[in-house]
């Protein structure tokens, strides 16, 4: 397995800048996920690694050695895209074969490589049918199994689970985890999906318009975003915000009474955004945040609640178990103890740190 580098990674198109100049290391084994929406960058990001594009400017390294100016083949990745590209008139088997042909390997090694993968990822008996005869969630696993056979240094992935359904996607993203566990296997994989992210990475790397905004473990992003951007990107239903003005003993949201919250390190009186997420409020009989609710819908295990507060914002409030609240109903939000997150409105919208 391999550990990759990239220092100073820009890339222009023409005089657009694309990527502004990212810097990442990613150890051995590791699994990393990029995400950010649509545009930010990714799959350049993705592709200049892979060897599929050149950065305009930095360098990338993989197991300490610059690579820039190696063939994408000359790099030991293998990459699966959100299209799985498979030969539709070869069977799963000539698929799983072909490019290990091209590289004259042994027949006995590659008969080996198909029958670790084809167990690996239960496609054994899929081995002599064409792409064709599949389902989309068996020709990505062909797609992934591709992959497999070559056993890259680093496996890079493109959203390849997007196209298919969402019971599929879950059970794919299983699988994929396990698959990362199995081989130990370096992986960088790319999507937009934020449950995606939080489930399967060891360390996520979250991007805006080709920044790299922040970087760190799943939880540590959930409860310590660096700013307003990654706290709205994380997290699902996402992170409310309120207008808020520092108050002596915690924030006034604006048009409303003030909240008492924990210290923050900012000064009274400044214009921060008040961010609660939805699972850190909870409806109270005297103080908090009044409001109506527009709204519940009932999950079961959980209900979500939305309410349009005196001032006119909405927020959404995620309670577990059952309510007995209705459209209509009058409630007072109140934040949860410890939960508030304050961010400068200006300053790149950086969280505020706690006293
Ligand atoms: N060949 C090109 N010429 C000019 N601009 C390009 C080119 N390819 C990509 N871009 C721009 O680079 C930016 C990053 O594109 P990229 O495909 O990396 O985004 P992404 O994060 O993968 O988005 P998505 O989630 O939609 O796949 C976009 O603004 C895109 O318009
Ligand atoms: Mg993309």
């Amino acid at each position: 397995m391999a550990r990759l580098a990239l220092r100073g990674i820009v890339r222009d198109y023409g005089t657009l800048r694309v990527i502004h100049g990212i810097d990442l290391d990613v150890a051995e084994g590791e699994f990393v996920v990029f995400v950010g929406p649509s545009g930010c960058g990714k799959s350049t990001l993705l592709r200049m690694i892979a060897g599929l594009d050149k950065p305009t400017g930095g360098d990338i390294e993989i197991d300490g050695i610059r690579v820039n100016d190696r063939s994408a083949a000359e790099r030991g990745l293998a990459m699966v895209f959100q299209s799985y590209a498979l030969y539709p008139h070869m069977t799963v088997r000539q698929n799983l074969a072909f490019g290990l042909e091209n590289q004259r390997m042994p027949r006995a090694e590659i008969d080996r490589r198909i029958a670790d993968a084809a167990r690996m990822l239960q496609i054994e008996h899929l081995l002599a049918r064409k792409p064709g005869q599949l389902s989309g969630g068996q020709r990505q696993r062909v797609a992934i199994g591709r992959t497999v056979t070559r056993e890259p240094g680093i496996f890079l992935f493109d959203e390849p689970l997007s196209n298919l359904d969402a019971e599929l996607r879950v059970q794919m993203r299983v699988e994929l985890s396990q698959l990362h566990k199995r081989l130990r296997a370096t992986m960088i994989y790319v999507t937009h999906d934020q449950t995606e992210a939080m489930t399967m990475a060891d360390r996520i790397v979250v991007l805006r318009a080709g920044r790299l905004e922040q970087a760190g473990s799943p939880l540590a992003l959930y409860n310590h975003p660096a700013n307003r951007f990654v706290a709205g990107f994380i997290g699902s239903p996402r992170m409310n915000f309120l207008p808020a003005t520092v108050s002596p003993n915690g924030v006034r949201v604006d048009g409303l009474d003030e909240l008492a919250l924990e210290r923050f390190a900012v000064a009274q009186g400044a214009a921060v955004s008040l961010g609660v997420r939805p699972e850190h409020f909870e409806f109270v009989d005297a103080g908090g945040l009044p409001g109506t609710v527009d709204l519940v819908e009932h999950m079961g295990g959980e209900s979500y609640v939305y309410v349009t507060l005196a001032n006119g914002e909405r927020i959404t409030v995620r309670r577990p178990g059952q309510t007995g609240l209705v459209g209509g109903s009058n409630v007072r939000a109140a934040v949860l103890q410890g939960q508030a997150h304050l961010f400068h409105t200006s300053e790149g919208e950086a969280a505020v740190a706690r006293l």
